[in-house]
C-alpha cells in the first residue's frame, strides 16, 4: 500500500453510538470467527476514548452470551520503566478496564513490557512483531488519536513503514498524561508502540475521535497532504478504515 490522498470515510455519531457500532462488529467478527474454528485477532487503545467500546463488550458477554474464548488481543503500547502493577500502566488498564472483567484468558493478550531491560527492548519489539505474524495478523484495529496526531504511540515524525520500537514521547503527549501520573515529571520519556505498518497492516481499522479538543487534529488527518507530520494522515487509503467521531470533533 503506497500512501494515499484518498478521503477518510467518517461516520457522525456520538460516543455512545460509536460503542455500540463498533461493539457489534467486534462481536460479529468474533462469532464468525468461532464459527469457523479461529481465533479473532483485535488490536486495542488505552485512554478514555475506547471506555464505552469495553463497557459494551463487558454488556454483550452479560446480556447476549458473547463468548471471548476465540479472542486474541494486542495492545498497541505500553511506557517503559513502569512494572506492571503501575497504576498508569496500560497492562493493568486494560486489566482492570477490560480483560478482568470478561476474564479473558491472560495468555491470550499481548502488550508491550514496559520493564524490559533496555539491552533486551529490541529484541523484544521484533518478538512482538513475530507474535502478531503468527497469530495470523491483525483482525480488526481499534484506534484512538492524540491530539499531535499519533496513533498507538507513533508520534510525529514517524515513518509510513515503520514497525513495533521504541520510541521518545512527544511533548503533547507527556503534557496530556501529566495530570493522571501527577506530574510532568513522573511521565516517562519513553515507551514502546506497534509501527504504523504494523496498525496499516490490519484488516479492518477503527478510529474513534471525541470532543472539542481532536476538533484541529481532525481537521489536519482529513486534510493535510499524508505524511509523518501527522501520523494518523496514513491511515487514509487503507482499504477498510473508517472515522467514528462526534459532532464536538468534526466541527459541525
Ligand atoms: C493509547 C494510544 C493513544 C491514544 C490517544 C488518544 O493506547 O495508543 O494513541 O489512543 O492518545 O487518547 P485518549 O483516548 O485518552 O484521548
Amino acid at each position: 500500500m503506497t500512501t494515499s490522498t484518498a478521503p477518510l470515510p467518517i461516520q457522525a455519531c456520538s460516543p455512545a453510538e460509536a460503542a455500540r457500532e463498533v461493539a457489534r462488529e467486534i462481536a460479529a467478527l468474533i462469532r464468525e470467527r468461532r464459527a469457523a474454528g479461529r481465533m479473532a485477532v483485535l488490536c486495542l487503545p488505552t485512554g478514555r476514548t475506547p471506555l464505552g467500546v469495553y463497557d459494551e463488550l463487558v454488556r454483550m458477554q452479560r446480556d447476549e452470551a458473547l463468548d471471548f474464548a476465540n479472542v486474541t488481543t494486542f495492545n498497541l503500547d505500553e511506557f517503559l520503566g513502569l512494572p506492571p502493577e503501575h497504576p498508569q500502566s496500560f497492562r493493568r488498564y486494560m486489566r482492570e478496564r477490560f480483560f478482568a472483567r470478561i476474564g479473558l484468558e491472560p495468555t491470550h493478550t499481548w502488550i508491550p513490557s514496559g520493564d524490559v531491560a533496555p539491552a533486551q527492548i529490541a529484541a523484544h519489539c521484533a518478538e512482538y512483531e513475530r507474535e502478531i505474524a503468527d497469530a495470523g495478523g491483525l483482525d480488526y484495529a481499534l484506534l484512538g488519536i492524540g491530539r499531535n496526531g499519533h496513533i498507538g504511540f507513533n508520534e510525529p515524525g514517524s515513518a509510513r513503514d515503520s514497525r513495533t520500537r521504541e520510541v521518545r514521547l512527544h511533548e503533547v503527549t507527556r503534557a496530556d498524561a501529566a495530570r493522571a501520573f501527577g506530574g510532568l515529571e513522573f511521565v516517562p520519556e519513553r515507551a514502546i508502540t506497534m509501527g504504523v505498518a504494523t496498525i496499516l497492516g490490519a484488516r479492518r481499522v477503527r478510529v474513534l475521535a471525541f470532543g472539542a479538543d481532536k476538533r484541529d487534529i481532525l481537521r489536519r488527518t482529513l486534510e493535510d497532504t499524508p505524511g509523518p507530520q501527522v501520523p494518523a494522515t496514513f491511515l487514509r487509503g487503507h482499504p477498510d478504515v473508517r472515522l467514528l467521531a462526534d459532532g464536538a470533533a468534526l466541527g459541525r
